[in-house]
C-alpha cells in the first residue's frame, strides 16, 4: 500500500502503537454494536458508557430486539447517561432501520445521516467503523485536535468556521486505513489534545502542530464569542478643590451599592444639587468597563471647585486625592482618580 501524507501516516502509526484498541466496541463490525457505542458517546465521556453498553447489550442483544422492546424498557436502560432525546431517538432509528431497510443499517454516511439521532459525524463514524467507508468525522474532540494543528481561529460552533473544518475534515483523509485514522482522530482528542493541559510532548502531530509551534494551545479554540451586552453610558463629577476629590457614598443596593463613587450625573445638574460652583472643568476621555449583564461607558467630566466653605450635605465624603483611588472605590473609578491624580492641582 502507498504511504500516506503525513498527518494521516503518523496518526495512524500512533493509534497503532499508543491508541485505544480494547474498548467494548472495538474489534467487530457489527453495525448495531457500533451505533450503540457511537449514540451513546456523544455526550458522554468513554469510562461512563462502558457499563451502561453492556448492560444495554445484554438486555436488547439485536436490533431487531431493541425496536420490538416497549419504549419504557429503553429509557430504564439509558438511565443515568441523559439526553434522554438519545433513547427515543435509539428506539425510533431501531424500528425505522427493521422497517425501512429490513433490519439492516445502511452502509454509506450520508444513508446513515438520514437517520433518526445520527447525525453527520455519527454516520460517518459508523460508516467508518463498521463498513470501512472513507467519511470524514468532526465531534468536539476532533474540531479541537483541527483548530490546532492547523491555526484555525474562530469559535469551531460558527457555521463558516465549522463549513472550513468539515472541508478539511474531508480533505486529510487517507486513501486506506480509514478505521485506524477515525480512532486515531477520537484518541487524540480524547487522551493527548486535551482541552486543558495537553500532553504534547506525546503528541505524534506536536512537530507540525500551528498551536505548538506558536504556544497558543490555550487559545486555540478559540473561545464562543461573548454575547451582546448592552451598552449604558453615565456621566460621573470628578469634583476636587485642587487638593482633595468629593465621593459619595451609593445607595445600599444596586451597582457599586455601597461603595463610594464621584456623583453620578451630568456635571452643571451635579454642580447645582450640590451648590457647588467650578472654576475649572474639563471633559475626560471615557473610559469602557463591562460588567456581567451590560456594558457601561464612563464618561467622566474633571471640575476644580473653591474648597467648600462647611461641611456640605451628608454622604458626601472629601478624600485627599493620593488616597483617593485606595478608598474602598471600583475598580473603573479607581482608574479615572489616578488619570487625574496628576492634574487636579
Ligand atoms: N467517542 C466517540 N466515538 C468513540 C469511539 N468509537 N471510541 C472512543 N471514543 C469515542
Amino acid at each position: 500500500m502507498s504511504a500516506l501524507p503525513a498527518f494521516a501516516g503518523r496518526l495512524v502509526a500512533w493509534q497503532k502503537a499508543a491508541g485505544r484498541h480494547d474498548l467494548p466496541w472495538q474489534q467487530t463490525r457489527d453495525p448495531y454494536r457500533i451505533w450503540l457505542s457511537e449514540i451513546m458517546l456523544q455526550q458522554t465521556q468513554v469510562n461512563t458508557v462502558i457499563p451502561y453498553f453492556q448492560r444495554f447489550l445484554a438486555r436488547f442483544p439485536t436490533l431487531q430486539a431493541l425496536a420490538e422492546a416497549p419504549l419504557d424498557a429503553v429509557i430504564e436502560h439509558w438511565a443515568g447517561l441523559g439526553y434522554y432525546a438519545r433513547a427515543r431517538n435509539l428506539h425510533r432509528c431501531a424500528q425505522q432501520v427493521v422497517a425501512v431497510h429490513a433490519g439492516k443499517f445502511p452502509n454509506s454516511a450520508a444513508a446513515l445521516s438520514t437517520l433518526p439521532g445520527i447525525g453527520r459525524s455519527t454516520a460517518a463514524a459508523i460508516a467508518a467503523f463498521a463498513f470501512g467507508q472513507r467519511s470524514a468525522i468532526l465531534d468536539g474532540n476532533v474540531k479541537r485536535v483541527l483548530c490546532r494543528h492547523f491555526g484555525i481561529e474562530g469559535f469551531p460552533g460558527q457555521a463558516a468556521v465549522e463549513r472550513e473544518l468539515w472541508e478539511l475534515a474531508e480533505r486529510l483523509l487517507p486513501a486506506h486505513e480509514i478505521e485506524a485514522y477515525t480512532q486515531g482522530l477520537m484518541d487524540l482528542g480524547a487522551t493527548l489534545c486535551t482541552r486543558a493541559r495537553p500532553r504534547c510532548g506525546e503528541c505524534p502531530l506536536a512537530a507540525s502542530c500551528a498551536a505548538r509551534l506558536g504556544g497558543r494551545q490555550g487559545e486555540l479554540p478559540s473561545a464562543r464569542p461573548r454575547p451582546q451586552l448592552p451598552e449604558r453610558r453615565a456621566g460621573f463629577v470628578l469634583i476636587s478643590d485642587g487638593r482633595r476629590l468629593l465621593l459619595e457614598r451609593r445607595p445600599p443596593h444596586g451597582l457599586w451599592g455601597g461603595l463610594l463613587v464621584p456623583p453620578e450625573g451630568e456635571a452643571a445638574a451635579v454642580l447645582a444639587r450640590l451648590g457647588l460652583r467650578a472654576t475649572r472643568q474639563s471633559v475626560l476621555a471615557p473610559l469602557k468597563h463591562a460588567f456581567t449583564h451590560f456594558r457601561l461607558t464612563l464618561e467622566p467630566v474633571l471640575c476644580i471647585v473653591e474648597p467648600p466653605p462647611g461641611v456640605g450635605e451628608p454622604g458626601l465624603n472629601w478624600v485627599a486625592l493620593d488616597t483617593a483611588a485606595t478608598a474602598g472605590v471600583p475598580t473603573p473609578i479607581r482608574k479615572l482618580i489616578e488619570r487625574i491624580s496628576g492634574q487636579a492641582g
